[in-house]
């Protein structure tokens, strides 16, 4: 067996009277994709920030190739191989695209043009070279995507966490980053994704993890998580009760 990269062990987070993750616990081996899905405000992003280190987990421990990390900032983390994108956008939209991803290529490069060079190769990975020099303001919804799966990859890292990096794409532009990420982790990269599409999640195919409520709720491939009941439920009651 091969020893887990990524091991998430019993991690919660309390907001006052809400448990926003509820004892969630999973391992990734190098060179996994992994999917999370899960309903509206079932505490996806918040186990993100429990991994990446924007918050401290209430209990648990998020465990990097056999450390515990669960203390680190989320600087630190980055540094020892978390890369993430945002929800919420992070371009900064006055810079160019190459200065935003030089902004995460800092991080293990020193100096001007060797954050410069690895900023180009990653734009060169994502197919955004030719538009560099621009504004990043200026770019599409789609291309911005990319962008931040750019910033991400400069960082190096070990996991890639990508959330919902489909959301509001039409379908070409969101089949134009599923082949990016297939690529990516063709090559071998590793990466645990946020997916609110159903047909993306069944594209990947692979391990997908439900969380409902904060909790786990099942763990499966995504033919197997798909058509399970409790699953439909999730979404079909969520839905109803929309
Ligand atoms: N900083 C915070 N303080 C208080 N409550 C929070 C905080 N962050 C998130 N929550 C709450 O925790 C719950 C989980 O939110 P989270 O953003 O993790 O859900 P999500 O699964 O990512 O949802 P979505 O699919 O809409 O992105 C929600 O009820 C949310 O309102
Ligand atoms: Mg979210």
């Amino acid at each position: 067996m091969t020893a887990p990269l990524l091991s998430v062990r019993g991690v919660s987070k309390r907001f006052g009277g809400l448990l926003a993750v509820n004892d969630v616990s999973f391992d990734m081996v190098p060179g996994e994709l992994v999917s999370i899905i899960g309903p509206n405000g079932a505490g996806k992003t918040t186990l993100f920030n429990l991994l990446t280190g924007q918050l401290a987990p209430t209990a648990g421990a998020v465990v990097l190739d056999g450390h515990d990390i669960s203390r680190l900032s989320p600087n630190r983390r980055a540094r020892l191989g978390l890369g993430r994108t945002f929800q919420i956008s992070q371009t900064l939209t006055s810079l160019t695209v190459i200065e935003n991803v030089m902004v995460g290529a800092f991080l293990h490069r020193r100096g001007l043009r060797r954050a410069a060079e690895r900023a180009e190769e990653v734009l060169h990975l994502v197919g955004l070279h030719d538009r560099a020099a621009i504004r990043a303001g200026t770019l599409t919804l789609s291309e911005r995507r990319r962008l931040e799966v750019a910033r991400a990859l400069a960082l190096e890292p070990r996991v890639v966490l990508l959330d919902e990096v489909m959301a509001g794409l039409n379908p070409t532009e969101v089949g134009e980053v599923v082949d990016l990420v297939e690529r990516l982790h063709g090559e071998g990269h590793t990466f645990l994704v946020i997916e609110h599409n159903l047909k993306v999640v069944r594209r990947f195919a692979r391990r997908v993890i439900v969380i409902e409520r904060g909790a786990k709720l099942v763990e499966g491939t995504a033919e197997e998580v798909l058509s399970d009941p409790r699953v439909v439920e999730a979404y079909v009651g969520r839905k109803r009760a929309a």
